[in-house]
């Protein structure tokens, strides 16, 4: 689309260098025989700068994609703002920006970052759903190791301030790190597979050949039976969904929450699971903030989410604290009870404190909520919680060891298992853990025409 196109600047000796295309290639093609638009900036000219005509070629695919409602993935390698052309650069990236925020929610919004894409450039990947760096090659940043030098005199190179690692693992920019640029392509299209063309689609079914009814023995002893000793949830997913494939998302960054995609009986769910060998599992900011983004896509797009629940509460500590674990805690909570997709939720282990209400429990729709029999649900764990009831009592007690063992086996009596909440009904059933596979696979089933609405209004307003 719009390929004999060039710009109109005359200033700078612009007037003699027209290259047809104007340094971006933009256009419409099948990925899996599903129609996807595409733009990827040309570095060979002009340095892939945004100039009036080049903003012009990828809004007009962007007005395509919502039109006609297929996903957008755009390829960026780009010197940013073509300085020869002044405002007239800086307007044409507002103009991507207005649409990268009016089709969010309309139609999945991809970012390959393929080379530099610096200053305000960086603000179009970042409203889109998902960005993938290249490692070596690709840096991001909104002022580079230059000015930040004279600004703040620190001496840092493009690589530690703004590479695929950094953005994967420090500032959570980044949702995934590739090899190189054929990589990050396949990245891409493996993350369209998982979604649908746009928010009124379902996610696109396969033929699953992995057996509806397989139950996974080794589900049975995957949990240490104490309740402090780790293990790794993504083992857990993987015994659980279609053929083990597992597509995670996010998998540098705050590891003690794992979120990805993955396939029960062929149909795409986003999978949330707290992550007990990383920080105990616990939530702090950032992996609130990760795993309430990827609710947020999947809700959008009619993706069920799967929880798979252990864990011990939110982290304490002044950084957390300071740092704002309130109201980025209460983001991952706001999208949750926001959610109007299938919500399944597994409790395998812990379910402590606030972190139990947060994570799809049954009170904020959860509509189908299971515990293995390894469950413990209670406001915290029993050592914090005899400390806190039976203080005197023990400062008192003739042997306050033998005392507090005694405390703690009766509080694990009554609260570390799923029993209390199941004759409450906040849990639906507590399930063999060999089972969890068919179970989800029922209740998916059960939900499949699942409609549910939210009280009419312009928007809510979530802690950001
Ligand atoms: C016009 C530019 C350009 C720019 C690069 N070129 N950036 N032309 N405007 N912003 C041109 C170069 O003149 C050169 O042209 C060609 O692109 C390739 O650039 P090189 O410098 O030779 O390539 P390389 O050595 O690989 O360096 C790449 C680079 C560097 C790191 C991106 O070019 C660079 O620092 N450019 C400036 C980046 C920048 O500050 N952009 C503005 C960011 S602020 P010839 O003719 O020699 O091949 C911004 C605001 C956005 O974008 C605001 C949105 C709201």
């Amino acid at each position: 689309m719009g390929t004999y196109v060039t710009h109109r600047s005359n200033d700078f000796g612009m007037g003699d260098k027209r290259i047809t295309g104007d340094g971006v290639v933009a256009g419409w093609g099948l990925v899996d025989g599903r129609l996807v638009y595409c733009f990827a900036q040309d570095f060979t000219v002009f340095g892939g700068t945004m100039s009036e005509a080049n903003a012009k070629k990828i809004c007009a695919i962007m007005d395509l994609a919502m039109d006609n409602g297929a996903p957008i993935v755009g390829l960026n390698d780009s010197g940013g703002a073509r300085i020869q052309e002044g405002v007239l650069s800086l307007g044409a990236y507002a103009d991507i920006f207005l649409r990268n925020t009016l089709a969010s929610g309309v139609v999945p919004q991809i970012s390959a970052i393929m080379g530099p894409c610096a200053g305000g450039a960086v603000y179009s990947p970042a409203i889109t759903d998902f960005t993938i760096m290249v490692k070596d090659t690709s840096h991001m940043f909104v002022t580079g190791p230059e000015v930040i030098k004279s600004v703040t005199a620190e001496d840092v190179t493009f690589e530690d301030l703004g590479g695929a690692m950094t953005h994967n693992t420090k500032s959570g920019v980044a949702h995934f790190a590739a090899a190189d640029d054929a990589d990050a392509i396949r990245h891409v299209k493996r993350l369209l597979s998982f979604v649908p063309g746009n928010n009124a689609e379902d996610a696109p079914r396969r033929a699953c050949t992995d057996p509806v009814d397989r139950r996974a023995p080794e589900l049975a002893t995957l949990v240490p039976e104490s309740a402090d000793k780790p293990y790794d949830m993504k083992d857990l997913v993987r015994l659980v969904v279609d053929d083990g494939d597992f597509f995670e998302v996010h998998e540098h960054f705050a590891g003690n929450i794992i979120v990805g995609f993955a396939r029960l009986n062929g149909r795409p769910v986003g999978i949330v699971g707290n992550q007990p060998r990383v920080l105990a599992g616990v939530l702090d900011i950032d992996s609130s903030v990760k795993a309430a983004r990827f609710v947020r896509f999947c809700d959008a797009f009619n993706i069920p989410l799967v929880t798979f629940e252990d864990v011990p509460g939110f982290l304490p500590g002044t950084r957390q604290e300071w740092g704002g674990i309130i109201r980025h805690g209460a983001k991952l909570l706001y999208a949750y009870c926001e959610a109007t997709v299938p919500k399944l939720t597994v409790v395998v282990r812990k379910a402590y404190g606030g972190a139990y209400d947060v994570m799809s429990s049954k009170h904020i729709r959860g509509d189908f909520n299971v515990a293995w029999p390894s469950a413990e649900m209670a406001v915290m764990g029993a050592e914090g919680a005899v400390n806190i009831l039976y203080r005197e009592e023990l400062a008192k007690a003739k042997d306050p060891v033998a005392e507090r063992k005694r405390l703690v086996a009766e509080y694990n009596d009554k609260f570390a298992s799923p029993w209390v909440a199941a004759e409450l009904g906040y849990l639906d059933d507590v399930i063999d853990p060999l089972d969890t596979r068919p179970r989800l696979i029922a209740a998916l089933e059960m939900l499949r025409n699942k409609r549910q609405n939210l009280p009419t209004k312009k928007h809510g307003n979530p802690p950001l």
